[in-house]
């Protein structure tokens, strides 16, 4: 993957001091693992005992297996206070063993761990925690002795400052520690992060938050699919994590929702309380056709071919030739919507093979590919040239 993802330097806010470069190799393919914030908000449950949890769950239901292997703090982790050295203070209530022992746990598992705080003097929880702003170097040392192997670094309370300076010089305080930490850089799209951020972060949101339900994920979706020219390996753009298995949608929405984040080559952060998930939210997580396509080396965003009245065909090349494509239908009636062979940018071929990512069942077809798609549904195939 390195030849796809070269190293990017340059020098930190300011044009002072040593050059930085952010190991892009880090990131070859969109990150995937958990992320607490969906499910806990700044509520009692995020703790010590849910970390463990879910990565044992990893282990056990075969996620770890499936590709998933971040465990992520989200805000809420430490103290409203620092310490009489200004070091960050892990919440003594929620983490009794402190953050070391949770990495230590996750790392002993064979995942990886990661932790958040913000580009601003505060977190965005209304409690208050302290931001890493004019702290960067000191957060990213105490990160680096957790051995935190993910940052994701938001941007409440930044004081107006410019946002290039601000992640630029975290991007060049993690380098610094010498630890391989992937920066995800969690700015909301507000100065267009995909102009500036590859190089600084391995991947960056490019919307505000998501909600669990329809017209979140459909207006997140708008704003992501328009970028596909700013993502590749090493550096991705980020609509958000998932709230499949959070309850405001129903399988069909979920599956929506995972089905083109994989296609938009989105980062896969499961967003919900693994110890509370459906056999039908596993079946989704657990689907190892769609996270490949998410996962595919080529590195491409796929992104719609054509739209037209709620009706969208997403393509998305993969590194064997043949090509990802997804029937979104953003109506509230079932809708016929159709493509060709030809249309998606496959070779002339007499036949070609039509995998059902769904359904796990390969067809042939003569070029033409047709599905009745439900309300709010997402029929999702691999296609390739049979010969
Ligand atoms: C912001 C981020 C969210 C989450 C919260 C935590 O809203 O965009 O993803 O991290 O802060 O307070």
């Amino acid at each position: 993957m390195s030849d796809s993802a070269p190293s990017v330097s340059s020098s930190p806010a300011g044009g002072t001091g040593p050059s930085r470069t952010l190991d892009l190799s880090l990131a070859p393919t969109p990150p995937m693992g958990w992320n607490n914030w969906n499910t806990t908000n700044d509520g009692p449950e995020f703790d010590e005992e849910m970390v463990l949890a879910t990565a044992d769950f990893f282990v056990s239901s075969g996620l770890k297996d499936a590709g998933y292997e971040y465990v992520n703090l989200d805000d809420c982790w430490a103290l409203p206070e620092r310490d009489e050295h200004g070091d960050l203070v892990p919440d003594p209530v929620r983490f009794p063993h402190g953050i070391k022992a949770l990495a230590d746990y996750v790392h002993s598992k064979g995942l990886k761990f990661g932790i958040y705080t913000s580009a601003g003097s505060h977190t965005c929880s209304p409690i208050g925690f302290p931001g890493a702003l004019d702290h960067e170097e000191q957060d990213a040392l105490l990160f680096a002795s957790y051995e935190v192997d993910y940052l994701k670094y938001d941007n409440c309370h930044n004081e107006g400052r410019d946002a290039v300076q601000r992640y630029t010089r975290m991007r060049d305080a993690l380098v610094a520690t010498g630890r391989p930490i992937v920066y995800s850089i969690c700015e909301w799209g507000q100065n267009d992060p995909w102009t500036w951020a590859k190089g600084v972060g391995h991947l960056w949101r490019t919307t505000g938050d998501i909600s669990d339900n329809w017209a979140s994920l459909l207006e997140l979706t708008k704003q992501n699919m328009v970028l596909a020219e700013y993502a590749g390996p090493g550096h991705w753009n980020d609509p958000d994590m998932l709230e499949v298995g959070n309850g405001g949608m129903t399988d069909t929405e979920y599956r929506t929702h995972f089905g083109l984040w994989a296609i938009m080559a989105a980062p896969l952060l499961i967003g919900s309380d693994l110890r509370r998930v459906t056999p039908e939210t596993m079946e989704i997580l657990l689907n190892t056709e769609v996270i490949a396509v998410d996962q595919d080396p080529l590195g491409v965003q796929g992104a719609p071919i054509r739209s037209e009245g709620g009706l969208h065909v997403f393509v998305k090349p993969l590194a064997d030739g043949s090509r990802a494509v997804a029937l979104f239908n953003e109506t509230d009636e079932a809708a016929d919507i159709s493509t060709s062979a030809a249309e998606v940018g496959l070779p002339e071929a007499a036949s070609y093979e039509v995998r059902d990512l769904w359904a796990h069942t390969t067809e042939k077809s003569g070029g033409s590919l047709a599905e009745n798609v439900p309300a709010h549904g997402t029929a999702l195939y691999r296609v390739a040239a049979a010969g």
